[in-house]
């Protein structure tokens, strides 16, 4: 298995260009389903959940072919199956919305539960309402989750929690389905609106994306399309923490920053100077922080994808600062791993008490999930020493070429496997 190695304690400098959204690749490749002929796909990123998702669809029957790294098309024409099975489920979150594009296409779908990271329960209540709400019956046997109906027609529907997921799957399903659906207490985030422009873009009736109501109505054909994906608002976020953490100064490129504004009000209120451009943003940092209090919320409130990270670099905050996770049960895990790294954090249930101290030290460490991966990436890079990051198949998921774009800012960074330290440690 790869790990990084990472001599940390050096300032990050100079520009990084940020890839497109995972959150809404991994929404838009599954709805290339419901059209009805092929669309071409861009500022796809290089990460593992893109894979699988592309590879679901070729086994569906989708026709994919990559145009360059980041441009792929895909003919949806002959994608006849329903079944996304447990393999290939497995492995990612997002396969659940394959439920909600093969409900749209087919009126049925059969798919294993998700995968993805483990922040305790991860429901899909919420989801199996919507579609049920959409004429759909929903069953689970033999491990799989199966929703059928007759036909589906437009409906209202309320979300008892501001849920991501259910908000991007009944937007899948009701896209085709006759007549209006309106989903209440709808999620706001980017990617949200990305989804219903990708959809639009190909004839979809989609009003209120990135408000609390969204207003479908169904349309009988969705015509082909090429479409562009958002950057990605945790990558920029991930880049942005990692230069006010190690005493940088860091372009990042390619960014919408009216969606890094709660990550840019909190690295302002910690001390760092942060100057927005057009598509840029510049994170410039010559202290210690100073400690805070964040509350993560569903946006425009602070992200929960980035709360491992910040709580990262506040861990050597001039000061206390208070986290308290407002989305998932259980998304401090990675907090073990800090304290190896010479951290002060007391965990108590969903609030973390950080009293800063005056800096990391290098340890082995493992990236517990994807974000807390990233956590550890720029913990390392902030300790003076040789710090390893193992388990970072979870890092793949989310990140593109994080040891390339961290280096051409200047740090040491490496990515190993274990047969190539075991010739290292052998030739010594
Ligand atoms: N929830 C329910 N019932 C449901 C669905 C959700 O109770 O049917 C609860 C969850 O337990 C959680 C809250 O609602 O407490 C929010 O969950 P949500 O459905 O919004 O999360 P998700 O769709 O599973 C997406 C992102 C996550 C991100 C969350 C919150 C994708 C593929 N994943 O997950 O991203 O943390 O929204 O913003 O879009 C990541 O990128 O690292 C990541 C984990």
């Amino acid at each position: 298995m790869d790990k990084f190695v990472i001599k940390g304690g050096k300032p990050l400098k100079g520009t990084v260009r940020i890839g497109g959204a995972k959150n809404a690749a991994v929404a838009i490749l599954p709805a290339v389903l419901l059209c009805d002929e092929p669309c071409v796909i861009e500022n796809l990123p290089e990460i593992s959940d893109v894979t699988l998702i592309l590879r679901a669809l070729e086994y569906l029957g989708a026709d994919i072919s990559y145009i360059n790294k980041s441009t792929v098309s895909i003919d949806p024409t002959h994608a006849n199956a329903f079944v996304v099975s447990k393999s290939i489920a497995e492995g990612m979150r997002a396969s659940s919305y394959f439920l909600g594009a093969l409900l749209g296409r087919h009126n049925k779908a059969r798919v294993a539960p998700p995968g993805g990271c483990d922040f305790g329960v991860r429901p899909i209540d919420q989801h199996i309402k919507g579609f049920e709400a959409l004429g759909a019956k929903v069953t689970i046997e033999n491990g799989m989750v199966e929703a059928k109906a007759p036909s589906l027609s437009g409906c209202s529907i309320y979300l008892d929690v501001v849920s991501v997921g259910a908000t991007i799957n009944i937007m899948l399903a009701a896209t085709k389905a006759p007549g209006l659906t309106v989903i209440e207490n709808a999620a706001k985030e980017p990617h949200i609106v990305d989804l219903a422009n990708f959809l639009n873009s190909m004839g979809a009736d989609i009003m209120g994306a990135g408000t609390g109501v969204i207003k479908i109505r169904g349309v009988n054909h969705l015509h082909s399309t090429n479409y562009s994906i958002i950057p990605d608002q945790i990558e920029a976020g991930t880049y942005m923490v990692a230069a006010a953490a190690t005493g940088g100064d860091v372009i990042i490129n390619n960014v919408i920053p009216k969606h890094l504004e709660s990550i840019i009000a909190k690295l302002t209120e910690t001390g760092a100077q942060v100057t927005e451009y057009d598509e840029a943003v510049r994170v410039k940092m010559d202290r210690r922080p100073k400690g805070c209090k964040i509350k993560t919320m569903p946006h425009p409130g602070f992200p929960t994808d980035m709360q491992p990270q910040i709580a990262t670099y506040l861990a050597i905050a001039d000061g206390t600062s208070v986290i308290t996770e407002g989305v998932w049960d259980s998304r401090f895990r990675y907090v073990d791993q800090l304290t190896l790294m010479g951290a002060d954090i007391v965990v108590d249930g969903k609030t973390a008490i950080i009293s800063g101290v005056e800096g990391l030290k290098p340890a082995p460490v493992k990236a517990v999930d994807l974000r807390a991966g990233a956590a550890m990436i720029i913990a390392g890079l902030m300790a003076d020493g040789t710090t390893t990051v193992e388990d970072i198949e979870h890092i793949d998921r989310g990140y593109e070429n994080l040891a390339e774009k961290f280096a051409e800012l200047g740090a040491d960074i490496k990515r190993i496997d274990d047969h190539s330290e075991f010739r290292i440690i052998k030739e010594a």
